[in-house]
């Protein structure tokens, strides 16, 4: 008999519900060297984790991480919480020598980041940083091309990434809106992927030039005649100059009417260019430089058996959706800790990610061209 590993996963709601799916999946469709076994969820509001505990399978609920964090019979504590919670936590849990898994971005700013990178180093635990999309196939076969240096030396690497859910200002005020509890708003929320997307692609970042905006500035509180205060941005630019020499241009914005989840990366290279958009997350548009007359983008499904992870699921053609790319994580986690060759993300990446988000921040704040540190690890 396999190995069983007890998960206790902190937050049901929408991260808690996308983990929940992938950890029942994971077992399912990649043949892994362990069991995760889905042992305590917990949430702060009962009605919502009894749901997410029933419909998922939960074995046992909590309402205190606290608890969790301390039981003796779980080996990995997941955090899907707001912001703030993710350094406290991440360190109780490395002080309980739990293996841990943390969702994006690492925490509201860099300092606690070091902290959390600190304690997991010195507990000596296992530890991934959540950052989902470098786990969508095509993303993958993008990095091969760019690696395998079909489109050659990179000049510019361009993202924006599009949600129209705050378009609204009628939409209530919740943790994403205070300061306190996200650390930012679109910035850290969508940027992170963003940021982490490029440094997976292309490498680090030299410099940044950032831009923040908060068009909404108050919102409706439910159960309250006052509106809060929004103390988060809803839009967050930047131009960017990697170590390669590339350059990159940046928008995040929760104010693009009609846009949903419209993550758009398009990268030129000096022999050719490869386009993606989350939206179509099975299709890379591809160009190559040439004279012929028909020459032009070509799309490519990326739905093969040779394409990463792939095989795994449905035979081509049949498209996987978002939620694959988190099965795909956590099979790589499961094999890894099962004794397997996979590697993943760690809290280094995710400090590393928020190195990039902290200079962004203050370059908008002070309104000067801000540069990062040239290194990458910090313990
Ligand atoms: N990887 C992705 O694509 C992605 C997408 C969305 C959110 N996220 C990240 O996931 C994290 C959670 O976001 P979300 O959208 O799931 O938020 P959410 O508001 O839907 O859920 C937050 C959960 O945390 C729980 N919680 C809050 N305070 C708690 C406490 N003191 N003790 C125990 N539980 C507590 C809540 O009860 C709730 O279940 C954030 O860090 C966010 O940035 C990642």
């Amino acid at each position: 008999m396999k190995r069983e590993i007890n998960i206790g996963l902190i937050g049901s709601r929408f991260m808690g519900k996308a983990h929940s799916n992938a950890y029942r999946r994971v077992g399912e469709f990649f043949e892994l060297p362990v069991t995760p076994v889905l042992h305590t969820i917990c949430g702060r509001n009962e009605q919502d984790l009894k749901k997410t505990a029933d419909s998922f399978g939960w074995k046992n609920m909590s309402t205190s991480w606290q608890h969790v964090v301390e039981d003796p019979d779980i080996e990995v504590i997941d955090i899907c919480t707001p912001n703030y919670l993710h350094m406290p936590v991440a360190i109780a849990a490395a002080n309980a020598g739990k293996k841990i898994i943390c969702e994006k971005p690492i925490a509201r700013n860099a300092q606690e980041a070091q902290d959390m990178v600190y304690a997991v180093a010195v507990a000596d635990v296992v530890n991934m940083m959540i950052f989902n999309y470098r786990y969508v196939p095509a993303i993958r076969l993008i990095k091969s091309l760019i690696d395998e240096g079909k489109i050659g030396a990179i000049f510019h690497f361009n993202a924006v990434y599009y949600q129209d859910w705050l378009v609204d200002p009628h939409s209530p005020f919740v943790w994403r809106h205070n300061i306190e509890e996200s650390g930012s708003g679109a910035h850290g929320d969508m940027n992170a992927h963003v940021v982490d997307l490029a440094r997976f692609l292309i490498g680090e970042f030299e410099s940044v030039c950032g831009l923040q905006k908060t068009f909404i500035t108050h919102r409706p509180q439910p159960g309250k005649k006052e509106p809060a205060v929004v103390s988060t941005d809803d839009t967050c630019c930047f131009q960017a100059k990697f170590r390669n020499g590339a350059l990159g241009s940046f928008v995040a914005t929760r104010l693009a009417a009609g846009r949903k989840n419209f993550l758009r990366l398009e990268i030129f290279g000096s022999k050719g260019s490869v386009n993606f958009n989350l939206e179509r997350l099975n299709e890379v548009e591809f160009f190559l430089h040439s004279n012929d007359k028909e020459n032009g983008f070509r799309n490519i499904l990326v739905t093969e058996q040779v394409h990463p992870y792939i095989s795994n699921w449905w035979p081509p053609g049949h498209v996987i959706g978002w939620e694959h790319a988190f099965v795909h994580q956590f099979s790589d986690f499961f094999n890894s800790i099962g004794g397997r060759d996979a590697n993943f993300p760690d809290f280094n990446d995710g400090l590393n990610c928020q190195f990039v988000l902290d200079a962004i921040q203050k370059s908008s704040d002070t309104n000067k061209w801000t540069a990062l540190q040239n290194k990458t690890s910090f313990v």
